[in-house]
């Protein structure tokens, strides 16, 4: 079965949910550590839908199996930039998944007119890292010990790519 990529739809958010709380349970990657409920979701994906702001899925034999996001804060002096989430459901990850989405994400945020597309990674998360360093995203800075969870601290690297 082939993996399909495409625009969230208003029926894909519970999918969506699901993938975002067992990407969130693993305690390793997000800094949220379960998606909030599925009816705050639905309104964050319709929202994204109505604003046309990029937001893709991954699909699987129907099932939404990964995500990816760049979503503009409100703050009028910062609505040029977008901030990246994505996630792939451990069984189908080193698959090409992420490249696909990010590749589809990545083009549609400049289609739309951002014009600095930033994300925090953890700094021991070195697949992500991998991932956007290929589609030319540059660390900026680090924010040492920017989390503290389970009893680890763990450095945030601020990254991000300007487009011209
Ligand atoms: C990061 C993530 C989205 C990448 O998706 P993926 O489908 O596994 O990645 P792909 O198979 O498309 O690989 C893309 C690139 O990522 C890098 N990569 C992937 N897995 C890697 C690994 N285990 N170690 C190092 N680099 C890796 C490589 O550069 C790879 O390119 P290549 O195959 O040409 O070498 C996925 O691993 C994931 O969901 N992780 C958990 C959630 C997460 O970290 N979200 C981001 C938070 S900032």
């Amino acid at each position: 079965m082939k993996v399909e990529i495409r625009a969230i739809q208003h029926q894909d958010a519970a999918g969506f949910c699901a993938v975002l709380d067992a990407v969130a349970k693993e305690r390793k990657f997000l800094l949220t550590l379960a998606a909030p409920p599925v009816d705050r979701i639905q309104k964050f994906v319709d929202n994204n839908i109505a604003k046309k702001y990029p937001q893709f899925v991954a699909l699987y034999d129907s099932q939404v199996i990964g995500w990816a996001d760049f979503i503009p804060s409100e703050n009028p002096g910062l609505k040029h930039s977008a901030q990246l989430g994505m996630g792939v459901i451990k069984q189908h990850r080193g698959t090409g998944v992420g490249k696909l989405l990010l590749g589809k994400v990545t083009q549609a945020a400049i289609d739309y007119g951002f014009s600095r597309l930033e994300l925090e990674v953890f700094a021991n998360n070195s697949a992500a890292i991998g991932l956007y360093k290929k589609f030319g995203f540059t660390h900026e800075g680090t924010k040492r010990n920017a989390r503290h969870i389970d009893g680890v601290y763990i450095d945030s690297l601020v990254m991000a790519k300007i487009i011209s």
